[in-house]
């Protein structure tokens, strides 16, 4: 490369990176892992940008959460299709072999640095807000830090809950957290519009105390809980409101607290 070239290089520009699997699950939902390269830091629960070139050759980017943990060679995503979203509708024909874009930046807030320590972590999630929380819970640092780690997915259909429970059955066999993980964990699906053995919003399961009561836990209290938050705008809010109710206390980085949250990005 000339010097002249080298020097209208972006250094902050997004690397190209390889689709090495993808996984359907329903007509709105899929899996996808990429190459990592090796300069690629982040911690578990954070989010990158990723894009695909768009029409007109500018790159179409939108934040993601990296669904896999921050010690693996390679990066999965969860992600909704959706018709006509400019970066989803195309993002959902990716077959292995093609090439995705993937920003230097990682950043966010559902990472450990940002809760004190507890004695149980709750992971409230709605819809491909289970993303972060699929890093988070194959992270070491989690069962280290923890005594009960209780991930909560909503979904409106059945079929929906598939991602998050295929995660709960491979916990068992992680090479790094395999043995202790099973011992921790909880993963508790509840879905609102169709059948199924746990039924309505995390919301009302919380303020009826009927989630605390199926777990065999006390209910929300600032002493021994933290809690990370991901879903739309809505589910944030009313969530948050039952974690400032319970005496729970928002935190960051900069200053760690009780609970955080993140809205699930790409809808
Ligand atoms: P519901 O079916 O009652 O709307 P979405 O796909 O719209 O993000 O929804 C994903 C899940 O989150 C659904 O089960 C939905 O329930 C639930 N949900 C939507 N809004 C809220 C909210 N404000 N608080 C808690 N859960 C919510």
């Amino acid at each position: 490369m000339s010097q002249a070239v080298e020097a209208k290089v972006n250094p902050n520009a997004p690397t190209e990176e390889e689709v090495l699997s993808v996984k359907h699950y329903t007509d709105r939902l899929f899996k996808f892992r990429i190459t990592r390269p090796s300069a690629f830091r982040f911690r578990s629960g954070e989010f990158v940008m990723i894009g695909l070139p768009g029409p007109k050759g500018k790159p179409i980017m939108r934040a993601y959460s990296v669904a896999s943990p921050s010690w693996d060679d390679t990066l999965e995503f969860f992600s909704i299709k959706v018709p006509d979203g400019p970066l989803t509708s195309m993002l959902g024909d990716i077959k292995p072999g093609d090439k995705v874009l993937l920003g230097k930046k990682p950043t966010g807030t559902l990472v450990h640095d940002a809760l004190l320590p507890g004695k149980r972590l709750y992971m409230f999630s709605t819809g491909t807000g289970i993303a972060p929380f699929a890093s988070v819970m194959r992270d070491p640092e989690t069962y280290e830090r923890f005594e009960q780690v209780i991930l909560t997915h909503t979904c409106r259909e059945v079929a929906e809950l598939e991602y998050g429970k295929e995660l709960t059955e491979g916990l068992k066999d992680d090479p790094l957290v395999g043995e202790i993980a099973p011992q921790k964990f909880v993963h508790y699906g509840s879905c609102t519009r169709e059948d199924y053995p746990f039924k309505g919003r995390i919301t009302d399961l919380i303020t009826s105390g009927k989630l605390f009561e199926d777990l065999g836990v006390p209910p929300l209290n600032p002493e021994e809980d933290r809690v990370m938050i991901c879903g739309s705008m809505d589910m944030l809010k009313d969530t948050k409101e039952l974690c400032e109710k319970a005496g729970l206390v928002e935190g960051s980085n900069a200053t760690p607290a009780t609970y955080v949250v993140e809205r699930a990005f790409v809808g």
